[in-house]
């Protein structure tokens, strides 16, 4: 089984809501148990800042047992568009003479391919500590909720597609069969006055065993995040709702991809004692709270709730990073066990 010896999780939520600062401080608290390596896949990179130090797109050491990783984006993006054409052209070389590249072109500025590529580097990313076994534990700071969860739906997304193509081109390749037992003949088609053989055989066809291997890498990314004992999704919030309202959907999207959220962290909860004497606003502020956290516990019964005081100072630094991961003890420990 993938994965079984490494976790992996997920940090997701609005923009703004601390998933950043939770995924390095949880990734802190977990490195002292385990190796871990924490990977941002937000575009608008912070985790470096958060450590207080610069990070790059191959691991660096942050802390005993502790590495982090920027990706870097247009390199990601450059390579996925790499593999695709090489792939196409691989596959379609026969079909040269329609000039591909012009094609490929237009595929670096179709829309998803963001979404892509950022699962190929997360796919990557899984795939070679199977092979290396390098962490123990491998944690996302993702980008804010929409982008995340378009992310997530492609393997599901991905997973009805190939099964499709993989029905219709075995369709096409039994008629070929029909038509050669027919013939006595191989199957030829002709292209801007060229003939080329065509295979008829799945084994033989480039674009049979092409979706073949995307379905077993679907299998794969699938088999990884939907296993509650090898991957974990952390919702992070704000006590307010509009936070909240999100988490909720996020968390009715998810259940639909087969993905089981166990945690729910609330950060920056304002703290102070409810007999002090406070400024009218203050008091308005501490009541919506209240109401949110009212929310919380309705929306998310079922959950672990963490509640993350709002710091006075910013957290950032190890130092800080680890009296925040403290407040993470039970995540922590769930997942290091
Ligand atoms: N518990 C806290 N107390 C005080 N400040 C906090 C706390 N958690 C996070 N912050 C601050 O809130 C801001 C946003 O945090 P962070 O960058 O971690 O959020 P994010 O969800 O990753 O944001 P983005 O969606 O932009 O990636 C930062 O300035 C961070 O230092
Ligand atoms: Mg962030």
């Amino acid at each position: 089984m993938p994965g079984e010896n490494f976790k992996v999780v997920f940090f997701l939520g609005k923009g703004g809501v601390g998933k950043t600062t939770c995924a390095a401080a949880f990734a802190l608290g977990a490195s002292t148990a385990k190796k871990t390596l924490v990977v941002s896949l937000d575009p608008a990179h912070n985790l470096g800042d958060v450590f207080g130090m610069r990070l790059g797109d191959v691991p660096k050491r942050v802390a005993d047992n502790l590495y982090a990783i920027e990706v870097d984006f247009e390199k990601m993006i450059s390579k996925h568009l790499k593999s695709l054409t090489d792939k196409i052209k691989d596959i379609y070389g026969h079909l040269r003479v329609l000039n591909l590249d012009r094609y490929v072109d237009v595929l670096r500025h179709s829309p998803g391919i963001e979404e892509y590529a950022t699962l190929d580097k997360i796919m990557e990313i899984l795939k070679s500590n199977v092979e290396n076994r390098e962490y123990d534990i491998i944690v996302f700071d993702t980008p804010p909720t929409g982008l995340t969860l378009r992310i997530m739906a492609l393997p599901s997304i991905s997973a009805i597609w190939v099964e499709k193509l993989m029905k219709l081109r075995e369709a096409i390749l039994d008629r070929r069969r029909i038509i050669e037992e027919f013939t006595g003949e191989k199957t030829r088609a002709v292209i801007k006055g060229k003939e080329f053989e065509v295979p008829s055989d799945k084994e033989e066809d480039p674009i049979y065993k092409e979706l073949v291997r995307m379905k077993k890498e679907i299998d794969f990314i699938n088999s990884i995040i939907r296993d509650s004992k090898v991957s974990m999704t952390v919702l992070v919030v704000n006590p307010e709702a509009l936070p909240i309202f999100e988490a909720k959907r996020a968390l009715e999207f998810l259940s639909k991809l087969g993905i089981n959220v166990q945690y729910v962290i609330v950060n920056k909860v304002f703290e102070i004692s409810e007999t002090a004497t406070l400024p009218k606003e203050l008091s308005t502020k501490l009541a919506q709270e209240k109401e949110a956290l009212r929310l919380i516990n309705d929306y998310f019964k079922d959950k672990v709730v963490i509640k993350i005081p709002l710091l006075y100072e910013e957290p950032k630094g190890l130092d800080k990073l680890t009296s925040l991961s403290k407040y993470m003890n039970r995540l922590v420990n769930d997942v290091v066990a």
